[in-house]
């Protein structure tokens, strides 16, 4: 692995093996620093065109632990953000540092920026995906139900965003039952459900048959970032808030998911999301964890770049 640019590019075992180390990073930061710090003498650039709390604090936290430095560059104060290609700043960049992690809009520019830099590149949110946050979410999963195998889990929401489709590609390499609920105008479109081909993910216009024995519930925002001045979408959303009543239909023992920042009211009640807030609260921690992992894994492939240009 030498990019983390979608969870379809993972195998099962890799993202298997994330998960556990990202476990292991957790229950040894519990008892202190580090053991081994992989990031030792390197430093990682974060550009970032979107706005972040979690994404941000979380890498620039985990970098810092890992032994390494971290340089945070918003889109608005580098060329970039003027018009600069992103295949020349990767070229940049490429020769001063030792990866990046990026948020930005379109996948194409974190894999040209993965290809035009050389460095580990890590995806920290696009339009179409948003790995970092599932690997969060899975090892949110494991903790609190022991497994994803043999568990059902539900989306409530858009069907099409980042998050939906990352939770397909998920479903996918990883065999648990996911049911995807949308308004039709957000669903998948067929060809993407014919490339995914993935017998265990089923899609609904209808949020209580989705919702039906799901032990897992999971939503995120109607309108994502970029589709602010798309308000008109929201209208479409009216059937599919999780609330009280929606989660009447999942097994007893379900646990409620959200990435954050959450929009009470909308699609998710105030009540639903303080009445799980443990739950949703240790998910955004886990970003933590997770990031931590995929780092450690990149790590070495990061300092063997940066000796082969020198
Ligand atoms: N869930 C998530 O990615 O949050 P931020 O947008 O705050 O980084
Ligand atoms: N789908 C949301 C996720 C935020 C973490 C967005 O892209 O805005």
């Amino acid at each position: 692995m030498t990019h983390f640019l979608s969870i379809e590019e993972l195998s099962k075992e890799s993202l298997w093996k994330l998960i556990d180390n990202a476990a292991a990073l957790k229950n040894e930061r519990k008892h202190g620093e580090h053991q081994e710090k992989p990031l030792t003498g390197q430093t990682w650039a974060m550009i970032f065109t979107k706005a972040s709390t979690r994404t941000r604090v979380s890498f620039e936290v985990g970098i810092r632990e890992l032994g390494g430095s971290v340089m945070f560059l918003s889109s608005n104060d580098i060329q970039l953000g003027r018009g600069e290609p992103i295949k020349d700043t990767a070229r940049v960049l490429g020769r001063m540092v030792h990866g990046a992690v990026i948020r930005t809009f379109n996948q194409q520019d974190v894999i040209d920026f993965a290809d035009y830099s050389g460095i580990p590149t890590i995806n920290a949110l696009t339009d179409d995906a948003h790995p970092c946050q599932i690997l969060a979410d899975l090892l949110t999963i494991r903790e609190r139900l022991g497994t994803w195998d043999g568990k059902k889990i539900a989306f409530v929401g858009d069907g099409f965003n980042n998050m939906s489709r990352s939770w397909m590609w998920a479903a996918k390499r990883l065999g648990f039952e996911l049911s995807i609920a949308a308004p039709k105008s957000c669903l998948p479109p067929q060809a993407y459900i014919d490339a995914l081909s993935a017998d265990n993910v089923s899609i609904t216009t209808d949020a209580t048959e989705a919702v039906k024995n799901a032990d897992v519930i999971n939503t995120d925002v109607w309108l994502s970032m970029g589709q602010e001045d798309q308000s008109e979408k929201e209208a479409l959303f009216g059937d599919y808030q999780v609330n009280a009543e929606l989660l009447k239909h999942a097994q007893s023992a379900h646990i409620v998911l959200h990435c954050l920042p959450a929009y009470r009211g909308k699609e998710i009640t105030e009540n639903v999301l303080e009445g799980h807030a443990d739950v949703i609260f240790q998910q955004a921690e886990n970003r933590l964890h997770a990031q931590k992992a995929v780092l450690a894994k990149l790590a070495s492939y990061g300092q063997t770049f940066r000796e082969m240009l020198t």
